[in-house]
């Protein structure tokens, strides 16, 4: 029996993180970059139901059954069983390698889970479309985040750029100029529950306050939206640098966020903002093609980890 492998990308969110989990729309892309990859290797004479989990980034090398029943991966593997309406499967080696960085903004857990998905499907000789790979790899991000907008699942299935709100169907934009993008990792793990939980608070004690700032995100997203699709990279840049300031409101920015923005924005860069969950993690800044280089070189001058530029176009 042949072996079945399955990847997915990281992401970016473009605008609008942490409002979209309001019902406000956002916009994220792919970063192809990095990815997560599943290999379901047969293991054609052990016990039926024996699956064996191999993942060094974590650590991880375990049979199924000595994995906690609420783990990501178990549960990711149960949702696919469960819905081929099959107690076991044929026993098998599963293999998780990623280059997405863990905690990051970057979709690390998302990705994993849709190429176990996709993957393990595969296997079982039933692979699922992708409204399904992204609706069950919705039900795992539950267990990563407690209350996930499902951007993140979205984007690294279908592996284009989106405009997402909750509770419509995805729209996948269609951009006329290609964006370069660089990603600037303060290299602090900062888990997307932690963030997401304390803006769920704050707007508990103060709604009001909060839904404001929200409608303010939702705004910015709208003309991000248009800009966007009519090329105008320049209002993409400025509308970035509103949406950062109103993430620094929501108490989501930190200092050596902040850093990485203000560095790329006197490098040259259009615009920057966070990206994803924030407090750590990843930042972006929108770069003309011929600036991305010296805004990297200026990032890592200042501290960042590590830095991708990546490309985002008609295509992506
Ligand atoms: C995480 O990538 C983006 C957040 O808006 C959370 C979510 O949408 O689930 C912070």
């Amino acid at each position: 029996m042949p072996a079945f492998s399955a990847s997915a990308p990281g992401k970016s969110i473009l605008f609008g993180e942490h409002a979209v989990v309001y019902g406000k729309p956002a916009i994220a892309v792919p970063v192809r970059q990095v990815q997560a990859k599943v290999i379901v290797t047969p293991k054609p004479k052990s016990q039926p139901g024996n699956i064996h989990i191999q993942a060094p980034a974590i650590g991880l090398d375990t049979d199924l059954l000595d994995l906690a029943p609420n783990h990501p991966l178990a549960v990711a593997i149960d949702l696919v069983l469960s819905h081929l309406k099959l107690s076991y499967a044929p026993g098998c080696n599963l293999r998780i390698t990623s280059t997405i960085p863990l905690a990051a903004g970057m979709g690390s857990g998302a990705a994993v889970s849709v190429a176990l998905i996709r993957a393990f499907s595969a296997y079982l000789g039933k692979p699922f479309p992708p409204e399904q790979v992204s609706a069950l790899a919705y039900e795992v991000e539950k267990l990563y985040h407690g209350t996930p907008s499902g951007i993140d699942n979205t984007v690294v299935t279908y592996t284009k750029p989106i405009y997402f709100q909750r509770g419509q169907p995805i729209e996948i934009l269609h951009l006329p100029a290609s964006l370069t993008l660089v990603i600037g990792d303060t290299g602090i793990i900062s888990p997307t529950a932690k963030a997401v939980g304390d803006v769920r608070q704050a707007w508990l004690a103060d709604p009001g306050y909060y839904e404001g700032l929200f409608d303010e995100i939702g705004a910015i997203v709208q003309q991000a939206r248009s800009a966007l699709e009519s090329g105008q990279l320049e209002k993409c840049g400025t509308l970035m640098d509103s949406n950062h300031a109103l993430l620094c409101e929501l108490d989501v920015s930190s200092p050596e966020l902040n850093r990485l923005v203000e560095t790329a924005r006197k490098a040259g860069a259009l615009g920057a903002k966070l990206s994803g969950g924030g407090r750590g993690g990843n930042m972006i800044a929108l770069a003309t093609a011929g600036e991305a280089v010296q805004i990297s070189d200026q990032l890592l001058e200042v501290g960042a980890h590590r830095t991708i530029i990546t490309q985002i176009g008609a295509q992506s």
